[in-house]
């Protein structure tokens, strides 16, 4: 027989949380309690890249991150492969003598291999990565929002990376979570006078994993709950009406108002649950006393399940101010553990 692989590959942005996925209601099926809006990050500066490759040669799926195996045990990979598969279609290329039927795929086994273009930052990693690559390679026709409902069983976030610029995950009220994925609210050249910066506070691996701190916050905090069903519809509602029409007062407003309740969830957690530090605190008041003094807010701070600050300036203006701000608050080399990283434009640099 001969032997032949077939290689893809595809780079995956990660994407921030503006208004926070916090809780789920079906945890098999990856289902969350309320609607999310994140903003896709620029694939040049901050991705994924993944090669699938699909070989007779191969013995079984095997996965690589970051050049280190890793298993693929977990329900949540084996969901994802499994999903893809069944939508896999028959692929021709002629050139190199590869053929495979549709009802080959059962049968045929992947490698995939994953690297992140920026340290496995805490809080910031996305696993969106390697969905839409297998999808090219499986020569899968579904469209972005039904594979955005298969990214999201690998992790809920996920879903969101599947297009750019700002996105919702409707959280759907279906049983088998089929109406629970990802829309566009506005592409990426609607707001790009925004800047965002990224403050790697500490890369140290998040001490309480998103799935588990999930789990102890819908079962012990009473604030989650009424978040999910009082507070964060409104917000939805409000976010989309701000980033449509480029509100950045309240785009501001909402976004560190929904990451500080985030938080608050974490600490109304039995046992609470600490994702921010002091040098995350002491960000979040440069911010708040700078936008207090220009008396309409330059920028916004959102925090994810880890220390990390990702701020989001109005244009390249206060964006540069902001870098200067943090380079005088945190000088290099003076021990606050602390690296910018600078997503867009880099000549804000200069
Ligand atoms: O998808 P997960 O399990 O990595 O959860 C992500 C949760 C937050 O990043 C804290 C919020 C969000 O909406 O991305």
């Amino acid at each position: 027989e001969k032997k032949w692989v077939r290689l893809v590959t595809a780079k995956t942005p990660t994407n921030i949380a503006v208004i926070k996925y916090w809780g789920k209601r079906d945890e098999a099926l990856i289902l969350a309690i309320n609607d999310s809006i994140s903003v896709t990050l620029d694939p040049n500066h901050l991705c994924t890249t993944t090669t699938v490759a699909v070989s007779p040669a191969f013995q079984q799926d095997r996965m690589w991150l970051n050049g280190k195996e890793i298993s693929l045990a977990g329900d949540r990979y084996q969901n994802c492969l499994r999903e893809i598969r069944k939508r896999a279609c028959d692929v021709e290329e002629e050139d190199k003598g590869i053929k495979i039927a549709k009802k080959d795929w059962e049968s045929l086994h992947v490698h995939i291999a994953s690297y992140n273009n920026f340290p496995t930052a805490a809080g910031l990693a996305s696993s969106a990565a390697g969905l839409a690559c297998l999808a090219k390679l499986m020569n899968v026709k579904e469209d972005q929002g039904q594979l955005s409902a298969i990214a999201r069983q690998g992790s809920g976030s996920a879903c969101r990376s599947l297009y750019g610029g700002f996105v919702k995950w409707i959280m759907g009220n279906s049983e088998d979570g089929s109406d629970s994925l990802a829309v566009q609210v506005t592409d990426e050249k609607h707001w790009d006078d925004l800047v965002i910066l990224i403050a790697v506070v500490s890369s140290r691996q998040k001490e309480t994993s998103s799935t588990s701190g999930m789990r102890e916050s819908v079962e012990t905090s009473l604030l989650l709950k009424h978040r999910a069903q009082e507070i964060v519809p409104k917000r939805i509602i409000q976010m989309e009406e701000a980033i449509k029409t480029k509100d950045f007062p309240a785009f501001a407003r909402l976004a560190c108002a929904d990451s500080n309740q985030f938080h608050a969830v974490c600490l109304d957690t039995t046992p609470p649950i600490f994702y921010m530090n002091d040098t995350s605190h002491r960000i979040i008041s440069i911010v708040e006393k700078w936008n207090l003094a220009e008396g309409t807010p330059q920028v916004a701070y959102t925090f994810d399940a880890g220390p990390n600050a990702v701020l989001i300036a109005r244009d390249r203006k206060a964006a540069s101010l902001l870098l200067q701000r943090m380079l005088f608050y945190f000088p290099p080399g003076a021990g606050a553990d602390l690296n910018s990283y600078v997503l867009g434009d880099e000549s804000i640099l200069q």
